[in-house]
């Protein structure tokens, strides 16, 4: 996830009664206090050692260690390198799940931290940096730390906990796929028990730190590549009427693409985007080449118009080729569903967040254009993901660097109100569970 670019309408909450934190819920807040620096440990160590995605050896070794000392059943591995650990509480109550994920970059760290990673490994036969540079490795400490709160007060607690450790956010390697959230959801995680309700969050560098950004329904867009082949005849640069020249019939498609977006999508009902990001063609001035190569993304929110897109580019492509005497072959290669919060859940759940991290700091947010796995539990479970800011205040904005960049760092202090608002979203659904 990165380079979001966001715009926050702060909503008024005056219709909704805050309830107080329970007994419990004033412990539990206490305990992420005194449980703070060993939360930024965890989060050092995880940064200072990223793995690539389905490579989370050392990290996954962590992770169960940690949840093992708690007392927890642990699974491991779960869809490559996850791990799964189940807290039961002493009362009855339902099954929530709580996830994070834990693949870094091929990038080569920058910034300049104590703690930056000096990690180099083979990304698709390169040698490159390896990088937490989303945010997954303070995900992994919020989570253990939540995992190691929840644990102390499980005599108190109503249902079950589900620990979902997540590889592969980013992306599974090419002959991996599918792997990360859809193969966890594939390996039955959100069965036995079967789960009511899942949380997630993901940290935010645009956010002020401590601030929490939601919303209803489409949250983040669907993701797609699309692969776009031109044939045409090749020939000497100088008679271009003895070729069917895909450089320019590639062109023409690039420009026909424009208007699928703007021409031919309901744009009142929700985004979309259509980008070409990569185009190969030719290798010499004069020599007209046989075929021409568009690699693109696209961005939706909504399945039917996901499914409209994707026919809207076959056809144009298709026939933009076929009018010039060349073929161009589509292949769409579906990534992630769109993430989309569960109404229901989202507002009852909002008011938890509200008093974790008090209302003036509870937002929310358009929907962004980028893209996470957490939509996979969500198509099987109401599930509610939302961001918590993590821009460390020391640092101008306008030279804050964002998320996939070499330069990326976050605010440690928001990992306190992140931890917070998991352990408050657990107790508050068991609280106001009924069968
Ligand atoms: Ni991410």
């Amino acid at each position: 996830m990165k380079n979001i670019f966001f715009i926050i309408i702060i909503v008024s909450f005056t219709n909704v009664v805050l309830a107080q934190p329970t007994k419990l819920q004033s412990k539990t807040d206490a305990d992420a206090k005194a449980l703070e620096s060993k939360m930024i440990e965890l989060r050092r160590y995880f940064h200072e050692n990223p793995e690539l995605s389905n490579r989370e050896f050392r990290t996954s070794a962590k992770i169960v260690e940690h949840l093992k000392s708690l007392g927890l059943e642990v699974q491991y591995p779960v869809a490559k390198t996850g791990v799964v650990a189940l807290l039961k509480g002493a009362k009855p109550g339902p099954v929530v799940a709580l996830r994070a994920d834990m693949d870094a970059l091929p990038i080569t760290e920058r910034n300049g931290l104590p703690f930056a990673s000096k990690v180099v490994a083979d990304f698709g036969g390169q040698q490159t940096g390896v990088m937490h540079a989303c945010g997954h490795d303070a995900h992994m400490a919020m989570l253990l730390i939540a995992a190691e709160i929840l644990a102390k007060h499980k005599a108190e607690l109503k249902g079950t906990v589900k620990f979902i450790f997540q590889p592969a956010e980013e992306g599974a390697p090419a002959d991996e796929w599918p792997g990360g959230a859809e193969l966890m959801v594939k390996e039955g995680v959100l069965e036995n028990p079967k789960v009511d309700a899942i949380f997630g969050l993901h940290v935010q560098s645009l956010l002020p730190s401590g601030q929490i950004a939601y919303r209803s329904g489409g949250l983040m867009a669907s993701v797609d590549g699309v692969d776009i082949k031109v044939k045409g005849k090749g020939a000497h640069g100088a008679t271009p009427w003895d070729s069917v020249d895909p450089i320019v019939v590639a062109a023409q498609i690039i420009q026909g693409l424009q208007t699928i977006v703007s021409r031919q999508t309901e744009l009142t009902k929700a985004g979309a985007v259509v980008t070409i990001g990569s185009v190969h063609a030719g290798v010499r001035r004069n020599i007209i080449p046989e075929v021409a190569v568009l690699e693109g993304t696209i961005r939706t929110f909504d399945d039917d118009m996901q499914k409209k897109v994707h026919e809207k580019i076959k056809l144009t492509a298709e026939k933009i080729a076929e009018g010039s005497g060349a073929t161009a072959d589509v292949n769409i290669l579906v990534m992630y569903p769109a993430t989309v919060n569960h109404a229901e859940l989202t507002s009852k759940m909002a008011p938890s967040l509200i008093r974790t991290a008090g209302e003036k700091n509870v937002v929310v947010t358009q929907p962004v254009t980028m893209a996470e796995d957490f939509s996979f539990y969500q198509r099987k479970v109401p599930g509610f993901f939302f961001f918590l800011g993590g821009y460390p205040a020391h640092l101008n904005l306008k030279t804050q660097p964002t998320h996939h960049t070499a330069d990326f760092m976050i605010d440690e202090a928001a990992m306190l109100t992140g931890v917070k608002a998991l352990v408050n979203l657990t107790l508050d659904y068991s609280e106001g569970w009924k069968k």
